[in-house]
């Protein structure tokens, strides 16, 4: 398997810390840690799989990193590339909101003809609206360190298992 992107900021807390174990859970030499604040379209597209972290700020918002790459993501032909995303968010903070990053990313690489895999079932949460949301699944993982913290690592293995069969 070639390697995978594991596309996050680095200067985040949360972030970090759920990439950290998901790269963990993949085995350290099947993925390659690659900074989102500075990548480049190049360096983008020298990957076919991608597990991208986006968190969601703002009241529904990218965070600015991921904003700042969006146009230069949006000229890319992304087809035949396969994605999974996971999302930080907080669920009882902004359940309006809640990990709606995840959604906006989706909508952006599915237009560049990305491949998404990687859904998750949302029982267990509880939330009013999310962009994130298919039916009764997330396009990818929502972890809320804020309020399941103890459920992190069993959501992370899990999810990992499941993209080792997708990817
Ligand atoms: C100012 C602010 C705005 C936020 N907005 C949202 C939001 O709209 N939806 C959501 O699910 N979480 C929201 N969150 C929660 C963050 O996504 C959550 O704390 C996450 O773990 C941050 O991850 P990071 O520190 O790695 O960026 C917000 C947090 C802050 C501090």
């Amino acid at each position: 398997m070639s390697k995978v992107a594991l596309c996050f900021s680095f200067n985040t807390n949360k972030t970090s810390l759920a990439a950290k174990k998901i790269a963990e859970a993949f085995g350290q030499t099947q993925v390659e840690l690659v900074n989102a604040e500075s990548i480049t379209p190049e360096e983008f597209l020298s990957y076919k799989k991608y597990i991208l972290g986006v968190p969601t700020w703002f009241d529904g918002e990218l965070p600015n990193y991921w904003d700042e790459f969006i146009p230069a993501l949006e000229d890319l032909d992304l087809k035949g590339r396969k994605f999974a995303l996971f999302g930080n968010g907080d669920q009882k903070g902004y359940p309006e909101n809640f990990v709606d990053g995840m959604g906006l990313m989706a909508a952006i690489l599915e237009k560049c003809g990305a491949t998404l895999t990687g859904y998750t079932s949302t029982n267990g949460y509880e939330f009013e609206r999310s962009k994130a949301c298919r039916g009764d699944q997330f396009v990818g993982l929502a972890l809320d360190f804020e309020n399941q913290g103890k459920q992190i690592n069993q959501k992370i293995k899990d999810w990992v298992d499941q993209l080792k069969k997708e990817f």
